[in-house]
């Protein structure tokens, strides 16, 4: 048997500030606006993919999770099809957020760290909607993400079907796309290079809000966020208000999780506000993962200020994390055998 060439990469989630809802080309997965996200540090969160190849393998396959999955998905094809075309052209580096973007259209932002637009493009073809940096992870030190992971009961409307009813029935959406998201854009692109949190924060809430929106508006509509999605949004609101100035922001995608962008200086206190208004099973450690999170005591004040019904185990952790790199090459974490199979995991 020939030796297989292994391969193995990490991957980092991307949080969009600016949202991506609806294509204009179902196919090849075209988007009718541009976005704009944060990439994660992959310190906390990531995906580790692990390719062999070998003359002598008789077939393609995939596991996904340990599970084998239908290698003759669509849109798996449309991504294995462009890559092999790349192997190809040996030694040729390509652009490679044009064929992620096949895949899902928001993992076209995570072939960049830091802060990147996925361009929408004019053309038909999609060669010029591509994923672009537009600051690196290094360039705004002091920002901070949580994950907020609410315990949901059920599994909501998944975003490639959601989307599609949004773009057939809302026109608050083509409303959204066509007059709202080029500004938002200009003006998202200009708070990221100024460091200007208040801006950042503040176009990062009213567009999470309008994509709900959107999602209200869609017919019949779609519901992402819960009781405790609404919660926070008035936790945030009202901390912001007793402070007289934008401290923190929150962004929710399809689904009910909250991700916080905060600046690292708040971190302690408003992890601290979060526990208190969501208290968690137990007071064991395993609520705040990630990053370490300080532990401060609260004011009588700022309680009160805050005056939220309390909603224990409403949340079920908090994952503290920053903005990181885009994809890793690593040389230690194979996934699967030199006979091309998944290595045993107990
Ligand atoms: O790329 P998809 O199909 O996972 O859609 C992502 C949609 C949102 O997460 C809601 C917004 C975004 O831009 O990431």
């Amino acid at each position: 048997m020939e030796k297989p060439n292994v391969v193995t990469c990490t991957a980092p989630v991307n949080i969009a500030v600016i949202k991506y809802w609806g294509k204009r080309n179902e196919e090849l997965i075209l988007p009718i606006n541009s976005s704009l996200s944060v990439t994660l540090h992959q310190g906390q969160l990531k995906t580790t993919t692990t390719v062999a190849t070998s003359r002598s393998f008789q077939e393609d396959r995939i596991w996904l999770n340990g599970k084998e999955e239908d290698i003759t998905h669509p849109r798996l094809q449309s991504c294995l099809r462009e890559i092999y075309t790349l192997a190809r052209v040996f030694g040729v580096e390509g652009e490679l957020s044009g064929i992620a973007r096949q895949g899902s259209g928001s993992a076209c932002r995570s072939m960049y760290g830091g802060f990147v637009q996925w361009i929408m493009g004019q053309k038909d073809d999609g060669k010029d909607s591509l994923a672009q940096q537009v600051e690196p992870e290094t360039h705004w030190p002091e920002l901070r993400i949580l994950v907020l992971v609410v315990s949901a009961e059920r599994k909501p409307v998944g975003s490639t079907s959601g989307m599609q009813t949004s773009v057939q029935t809302s026109c608050l959406l083509k409303h959204r796309a066509e007059s709202v998201v080029p500004g938002r854009m200009r003006e998202m692109i200009k708070a990221v290079r100024r460091k200007d949190f208040a801006a950042f924060a503040e176009l990062t809430m009213k567009d999470s809000n309008q994509f709900h929106a959107t999602c209200l508006d869609t017919y019949p509509p779609i519901f992402y966020l819960n009781r405790v999605s609404q919660q926070v949004i008035s936790l945030v609101h009202r901390y912001n208000k007793h402070y007289g100035e934008t401290r923190v922001a929150y962004t929710f995608d399809a689904g009910p999780n909250a991700v916080i962008f905060t600046l690292q200086q708040h971190v302690p206190e408003f992890v601290q506000v979060v526990r208190h208004f969501f208290p968690p099973e137990t007071n064991g450690g395993q609520f705040i993962r990630g990053l370490p999170v300080n532990g401060v005591a609260l004011s009588e004040e700022l309680k009160q200020a805050i005056g939220l019904e309390s909603t224990p185990k409403g949340l079920s952790y908090i994952i503290s994390t920053k903005a990181g790199p885009g994809p890793c090459v690593v040389e230690d974490q194979h996934l699967l055998g030199s006979d091309g199979l998944p290595k045993k995991t107990d």
